[in-house]
This record gives structure tokens, sequence and C-alpha cells, in this order.
């Protein structure tokens, strides 16, 4: 069994979708703590379940927020999941989690990542460029944005009265999926690995 920790900024559904997979005994691995860059509706979820959490505000923290997290998570947890987590990580925590540290993102990259892409904005830009089809990726993060190796993706039709409300929703129900597969997928990569802690 696998430790996580999972990262969040809003209002943590696909917290709550690797919750209810644990609960379901659907992967091995368990939440130990769950970490937000402020207020958010996801801490709620998450305290509600018993888990421990922090709020590490991002403005407060600034370039010291991936070294605080990485002081929290290193001797409780084997993965880290960035689920709707909008702050950039940075310095020793790539490093200590080189190949454990996993993104989920709500478009079908490489399209529409990067600085500035995040919730509406993708569906927002994948709207302006007319694509049919869109979707969410889960991927490992390393030193860039939104550029690691990519684990896994989930697809939806556009269609062409979408609003960019319609591709939230059809992208969400998809990642609710694809993070629970994807986490699956890290428990059989690492399997008969030593776990870290
Ligand atoms: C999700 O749609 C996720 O893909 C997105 O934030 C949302 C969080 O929803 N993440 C990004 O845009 C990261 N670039 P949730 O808080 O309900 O899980």
């Amino acid at each position: 069994m696998f430790n996580i920790a999972v990262l969040i900024s809003g209002s943590g559904t696909n917290l709550e979708s690797i919750l209810n997979a644990v609960e379901k005994d659907e992967i091995k691995s368990k939440v130990v703590l769950v970490i937000a860059d402020r207020e958010c509706y996801g801490i709620e979820r998450a305290k509600k379940r018993g888990i421990e959490t922090y709020i590490l505000d991002r403005k407060a923290y600034r370039d010291e927020l991936s070294d605080s997290i990485y002081e929290l998570v290193k001797d409780k947890a084997d993965f880290i999941v960035l689920a709707g987590f909008l702050s950039i990580l940075k310095g020793d925590i790539l490093k200590g989690y080189k190949d454990r540290i996993i993104n989920l993102h709500p478009s079908l990259l490489p399209k529409f990542g990067g600085v500035g892409m995040y919730g509406d904005n993708v569906h927002r830009a994948v709207l302006e460029n007319r694509e049919k089809i869109t979707g969410c990726t889960v991927h490992f993060v390393d030193e860039g944005v939104d550029t690691g190796r990519i684990i896994l993706q989930r697809t939806v039709s556009v269609d062409y009265e979408d609003k960019i409300e319609d591709i939230k929703r059809k992208v969400q129900r998809e990642e609710h999926i694809a993070i629970v597969e994807a986490i699956k997928k890290l428990e059989v990569a690492y399997e008969g690995i030593n776990q870290c802690i």
C-alpha cells in the first residue's frame, strides 16, 4: 500500500473521486494528507473524512511554497497527486519526488497547457479554437509546466452548441475516472519497489 498526498486549490471533486476509490478498495493507496494553496471547499471534503489537512496560502508563502510542501509530505507520502492544484511546484520537491508526482490537466496535452492554462481558461481556448475533441490528461510533473510524460488521457466530444460550462462538465466526468486510473497505474509501476516511507 502507498501513501498519497493530494494537493488542491478548488472544490475538490477529483479529491472526492480518489477518496471514494480508496473507500471502495479500487486503489490500494490511501490519502494521508491534503494540502491546499488557498482556502477552498476541497479542504472541507478532506476534513469530513478525517484526513490531515493544511492550507499554505500561496500569497503568504510565495517562493517558499514548494519547499514548505516538501517538508510536510516527505516523511509521509510515497506519491503526490495534483488534483486541481493551481500553483507551480519548483525546486527540491521535483527531485525528491521524481516520477512520483502526477498532475491532472483539463485538456489533451500538449494542447492547451502551460502558464495561465487552467480551469475555464482551458475550455475557453478549446472553444475559440473550434476543437471537436477535448478531454483530460494525467501526466508526471517535471520542471516545465504541463510538459511531463503523459500517463493517460480521456477524451470527450465538443458539440457545436457547447458552452464553457458544458465542456467543463463533460471533462470533469472523465477526470474523475482518469485520476483514479492513473493512481492504479502508479501502484502497478511501483509494486515491488520499496516504498519510501
Ligand atoms: C480540474 O478540472 C482540473 O483539471 C483543473 O482544476 C479542476 C479542479 O477541480 N486543473 C487545472 O486546471 C490545472 N492546470 P476539482 O477541484 O473539482 O477537482
